[in-house]
């Protein structure tokens, strides 16, 4: 067994976790779907998901992370095969090393179309597109999809960005990402904040701005699927059922807090989502654009607000040069913080599990990653990153998150978990959560997947609604993801007998 990394500070860890949780999510996913689902009322699902779902997963997966870092493992098939006492379950806990790559292939890329808007803003290359149409124009020529146009620009701001995750990665938990996010964290809050006032004081139509997003629909609350999209936010945002908080928390110490921590990270999640998320592109598109354009713009997804509304927005007032450029670096920052987590699941299985040190694990694992960016690059108008977005970052988190909580409270034990949760504990669990991580969390969990499986997984299997142009990149993309799969699977299953052979495993 080698010797493991360590987290340099209580704060480092925090931020590490409030890095990885922080990110496009909160400030272009959030007021998406809040203004989608019903706007205030949005915010009770949402809430309760986060009392019922996000906390008591946030907790389970730093607990599961530090007791298998006490054993040398980082990544869940081997954590969850000391869970359960069952050899099987590692291969359940591939889940937990596939999806954070998976994610991490399309996000790394999108995060490199910020770095390079941020480049643009500088430049005052975005001040100069002074209409909607023509910033939409750019925005898909930027990406190779518009005729005439390619991808080599974009490429080469992927390279710098994938280059920085890398040395990050490279320089290992406390030289690499605690420095990162110790940095990077308190840079975009503040940017975050300067962005937040300067939109708040764009006159008085910003209280209808403010209105529209908060006003509460109370009927939608009958749908069920404003409670799954709540529930799916409150994973993404959070970064729960990833498996990337889980390998953050192996680097712990056996008697280190996890409860305040755990709690801390979550909560400066949600000021970061409710707070600040809530106060930017909504009552800015709603300021500028009136309610037809706010809607419409809520409507166009995230990419349009964040890559097209926004700089458009910002192009009408002044030093919106400046407001451009502090937009876009705040979101590559929320980015970086949060892709370099996406990777330490699989750094951490090929360190831990084959006994290597890290910059050898990273150098295998930069090849095979820098190949599988290729294909959201490349395939990007084909709808590869819609693919790797719906089974990597929405089915996987919640069919890993269900794992886990069954697999601690259930398998391990409610009082076992209890008291590993509680090991070094600042701060005591309320009670009732026994009660809700046993019985709550779980069925909650079921209902997610049950209510998918009855209503969607038919459709999402028989690709209704892809074009037929697109299904053949729909099932390449899918046999490529099996493939993967199946591959960290095989790896799982050698680092196993390496390990036998040496008496580490029984
Ligand atoms: N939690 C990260 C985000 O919100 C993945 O973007």
């Amino acid at each position: 067994m080698t010797q493991r990394e360590k987290w340099g500070t209580k704060l480092g860890i925090i931020m590490a976790v409030a890095g990885s949780a922080v990110g496009l999510g909160n400030f272009l996913r959030f007021p998406v779907q809040a203004a989608q689902n019903g706007g205030g009322a949005f915010m009770i699902p949402y809430f309760i998901s986060f009392l019922l779902l996000g906390i008591p997963l946030m907790w389970i997966e730093w607990a599961i992370g530090r007791h298998g870092g006490l054993f040398g493992h980082g990544s869940a098939p081997f954590i969850f095969t000391r869970l359960s006492k069952n050899r099987l379950m590692k291969y359940l806990g591939v889940i937990g090393i596939f999806g954070p790559l998976v994610i991490f292939v399309y996000y790394t890329y999108i995060e490199s179309w910020l770095l390079g808007y941020a480049f643009f803003a500088l430049t005052g290359k975005l001040l100069s597109l002074t209409t909607a149409e023509s910033m939409k124009g750019f925005l898909s020529a930027y990406q190779g999809l518009a005729p005439q146009s390619n991808v080599w620009t974009a490429y080469v701001f992927f390279l710098i960005t994938f280059a920085i995750n890398f040395l990050v990665i490279f320089k290992g938990i406390k030289g690499g990402i605690e420095k990162l996010c110790n940095i990077a964290m308190p840079l975009l809050f503040a940017f975050a904040v300067i962005i937040a006032i300067r939109v708040l004081t764009l006159g008085p139509s910003i209280l209808d701005g403010l209105g529209f997003l908060w006003n509460p629909n109370f009927a939608v609350l009958a749908d069920a699927k404003v409670w799954m999209a709540a529930a799916g936010q409150i994973f993404f945002t959070l970064s729960v059922g990833i498996g990337a908080i889980l390998t953050y928390a192996s680097y712990l110490s056996h008697g280190d807090d996890i409860v305040l921590s755990g709690a801390t990270a979550a909560s400066t999640n949600e000021f970061a989502e409710v707070i600040l998320g809530g106060s930017i592109v909504i009552p800015a598109a709603f300021a500028f654009l009136g309610v037809a354009g706010a809607q419409a713009a809520a409507a166009s997804g995230s990419f349009n607000l964040g890559f097209v509304t926004m700089p458009f927005i910002f192009g009408q007032i002044p030093f919106g040069q400046i407001f451009s450029f502090l937009w876009f670096s705040l979101l590559f920052l929320a980015g970086i913080t949060s892709s370099v987590s996406l990777m330490e699941p699989a750094v951490a299985f090929v360190r831990d599990e084959f006994n290597l040190d890290r910059k050898t694990a990273v150098k295998r694992l930069l090849v095979i990653t820098f190949i599988l960016c290729q294909f959201p690059i490349f395939f990007l108008g084909q709808g590869v990153v819609d693919e790797l977005d719906f089974w990597g970052g929405t089915f996987c988190l919640v069919l890993f998150a269900t794992i886990e909580v069954v697999l601690f409270v259930w398998v391990f034990g409610m009082d076992r978990a209890w008291e590993e949760m509680h090991r070094g504990a600042e701060l005591n669990i309320p009670r009732f959560y026994k009660f809700i991580m046993k019985y709550v969390t779980p069925l909650f969990l079921f209902f997610i997947l049950g209510f998918w499986f009855i209503q969607q997984a038919w459709p999402t299997i028989l690709m209704k609604g892809v074009s037929d142009a697109g299904k053949p990149y729909v099932i390449a993309t899918r046999i490529g993801l099996v493939l993967l799969f199946l591959g960290i699977a095989y790896f799982v299953r050698k680092a196993w007998y390496y390990k036998k052979s040496l008496g580490e495993v029984e």
